[in-house]
């Protein structure tokens, strides 16, 4: 089991447009990719920052875990993301050492990463996300950008609008979820 690198931090945003906006404009990272994603109620996009990427994670949907999570701490660092060269073989160890896992098998997420979180509770309180790189990982960010550029112009939601314009479509008429603290209840992702 090897740990590679840091990924990726992502960090939770009441408003998405607005902190690519702070991004970009206060320390020159660009926007490469986005996506929405219904499942886990959240828009997220990724900023590449040398070998890394900042990750910035809207919560669209105040009842999932992410909108959960804002009201209860605040924006901040939401997760930090490990890439591994064997995410199954991370997982057993963890697993067999007695680390609360999230998720026990690998799934699917933001960009086709095979992706698995391990519980705060084992990690002095920081959501992990494990990741180990794919080939088909690059087609797999085109090929959802490409669908989504597909959908929304069928929606006749944009035209040739940058990342920022592109997401304001993905994020339609949304209610902004607030970011105030409440007693909502401890969640990963
Ligand atoms: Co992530």
């Amino acid at each position: 089991m090897v740990v590679k690198r840091v990924d990726h931090i992502a960090i939770v945003v009441p408003d998405i447009e607005a902190a690519i906006t702070f991004w970009q404009d206060a320390l020159g990272l660009e926007p490469e990719f986005t996506e929405r994603l219904d499942a886990e109620g959240v828009i997220v996009a990724f900023l590449p920052a040398g070998d890394s990427e900042i990750e910035l994670v809207e919560p669209i949907d105040e009842d999932g875990g992410v909108a959960r999570y804002m009201r209860k701490r605040g924006p901040g660092i939401h997760h930090i993301c490990l890439e591994v060269d064997d995410i199954r073989a991370t997982l057993s160890r963890l697993k067999a050492a007695g680390v609360r896992l999230i998720d026990e098998e690998p799934r699917i997420g933001s960009g086709g990463k095979k992706i698995a979180f391990v519980h705060p509770k084992s990690t002095y309180g920081v959501l992990v996300e494990l990741y180990e790189t794919t080939p088909e990982e690059p087609a797999r960010r085109l090929e959802v950008l490409d669908r989504m550029r597909r959908q929304l112009a069928i929606q006749g939601q944009v035209a040739a609008m940058g990342m920022v314009g592109f997401i304001r479509a993905l994020r339609g008429r949304q209610h902004p979820v607030t970011p105030y603290p409440g007693d909502g209840e401890e969640n990963g992702c």
